[in-house]
């Protein structure tokens, strides 16, 4: 596998990696859920899973991929005689797979959004925009159509290969999301009243911590940080040897953390100070906020600019995420069948389209098909996010603290002992073999309430 392709420089790394954590799940999921677990007691427990489960665990994905330099099912089958383990890597693929299918509907929303703000259509009194996101939602054409549409976007990026397509559009549209953030954390701070939301993001409400609250942040920040479905092991597979794993983890982890802080920055004093409640749920993206960034901003042309700056901003964010999701599939299917890139790319983004397209009418015409009691969308977003995430994680865990030999782990972690850092190895194993798990069983006993 000598002949594979890499990240062309360490930047491009880093940037590529964050792409794939950032995504709606900062920008969409962090604020609503900060919003109904209490605020800044939420984000300090937030931070605390972030560094010392995310962080071990991106650095374990790191770890499998760098050391197998192959797409994720051969990557765990390569470490043991006991090929049963590359188990853990096709169960990361037909993750990917499905949630590359609904995450680009729900990406297609943000496009479908983006048009509308720029025409201006997004403007009326809080049902109009209720009722609009519901008929929107549930038409059998559009929603699906620019579903299709994100994932078309995706498939061309993909082909074009490691450096030219992956790396150079992350290197382009990340610091545009940066940048975008930051102007419209600005414009949003700035409004009469804003210090309510700064309030409800920075002084902690120890009564509203509960065993909840700690598992909701433990789940989103496996989420947030693109664990468990090989799109981090993926990537890493196309690291350079002398890439310093733990501290690009750490890197990526701070970075994804503060782009979540970021939107929760945007979102929060902008709602306060038009007096909507932020603990609206998932249709805070879709119904809360085109309501807040018109009544807020008492220049319409500024409201109007805000919001367009906005939706640019969630389908970005959703398109690098999308791209590492595509990346899974489309290595797997390159090295295995031994085909071409275009050509396993081709067959991934059929299927996720067959995906997208089902999951799309299923929040409409095929409402009332049901699996397990749930819809469609809810269904396999049950079993990816609540099921198969959680057991890639802990079994990857398990894998590499007790499996993997810990030689093979120590010089991944040190390149060869070039490092110096060998005690923070020590705590990184004790992280892996002890805490992840337990934190991972937890939540999925819990979440079966069964704790
Ligand atoms: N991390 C992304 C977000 O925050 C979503 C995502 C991309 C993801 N790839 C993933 C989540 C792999 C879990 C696993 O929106």
């Amino acid at each position: 596998m000598s002949d594979r392709v890499n990240f062309g420089s360490k930047l491009g790394i880093v940037l590529a990696t964050a792409g794939s954590a950032v995504g709606l799940g900062n920008v969409w999921r962090f604020p609503y859920m900060t919003g109904q677990n209490g605020g800044a007691a939420f984000i300090i427990i937030y931070l605390g899973c972030i560094l010392f489960l995310g962080v071990p665990g991106m650095v374990s994905e790191f770890i499998v991929g760098r050391h197998s330099q192959s797409n994720t099912a051969r990557a765990y089958a390569s470490f043991s005689s006991n090929k049963g383990w590359g188990a853990i890597g096709i169960l990361g693929i037909i993750t990917s797979t499905i949630i590359l299918g609904f995450y680009a509907v729900v990406a297609g929303w943000c496009l479908y959004y983006l048009g509308e703000s720029v025409v201006g259509n997004l403007k009326g009194d809080p049902a109009f925009v209720q009722s609009y996101f519901q008929a929107f939602s549930s038409d059998p054409v559009k929603p699906a159509a620019l579903g299709v549409t994100f994932i078309l976007i995706t498939h061309f990026i993909i082909v074009r290969g490691v450096r030219d397509g992956i790396e150079r559009a992350s290197k382009l549209m990340m610091p545009t999301l940066f940048i975008l953030l930051l102007v419209i954390v600005g414009a949003s701070c700035m409004l009469p009243e804003a210090e309510k939301g700064l309030e409800f993001l920075f002084k902690p409400d120890i009564s509203k911590v509960n065993g909840d609250v700690f598992l909701s942040a433990l789940g989103q920040s496996f989420y947030s940080m693109s664990i468990a479905m090989g799109c981090i092991c993926t990537y890493a597979s196309y690291f350079s040897k002398s890439t310093n794993l733990p501290n690009s983890a750490m890197q990526i982890g701070v970075i994804d953390f503060f782009v979540a802080l970021l939107a929760g920055l945007l979102i929060f004093p902008a709602a306060f100070s038009v007096g909507v409640n932020p603990d609206s749920g998932p249709s805070l993206i879709f119904i809360t906020l085109p309501n807040v960034f018109q009544n807020a901003f008492g220049d319409p042309t500024l409201g109007y600019i805000v919001s367009v700056l906005f939706y640019i901003l969630l389908s970005m964010a959703a398109l690098t995420s999308l791209i590492s999701l595509h990346e899974v599939s489309t290595a797997f299917l390159q090295e295995e069948i031994g085909t071409t890139r275009k050509r396993a790319a081709i067959g991934v983004t059929v299927a996720c389209m067959v995906i997208g397209v089902i999951c799309s009418l299923s929040m409409g015409a095929w409402s009332n098909v049901k699996l397990f009691g749930m819809t469609i969308f809810d269904t396999f977003d049950f079993v990816t996010g609540q099921l198969f995430l959680p057991l890639v994680g802990f079994l990857t865990c398990i894998f590499l603290g007790w499996f993997v030999p810990h030689k093979i782990v120590k010089d991944e972690f040190t390149n060869m002992g070039t490092l110096r850092n060998g005690t923070l190895f020590h705590f990184y194993l004790l992280l892996v073999k002890y805490v992840c798990p337990i934190c991972i069983l937890f939540i999925f006993l819990h979440q079966f309430g069964l704790i």
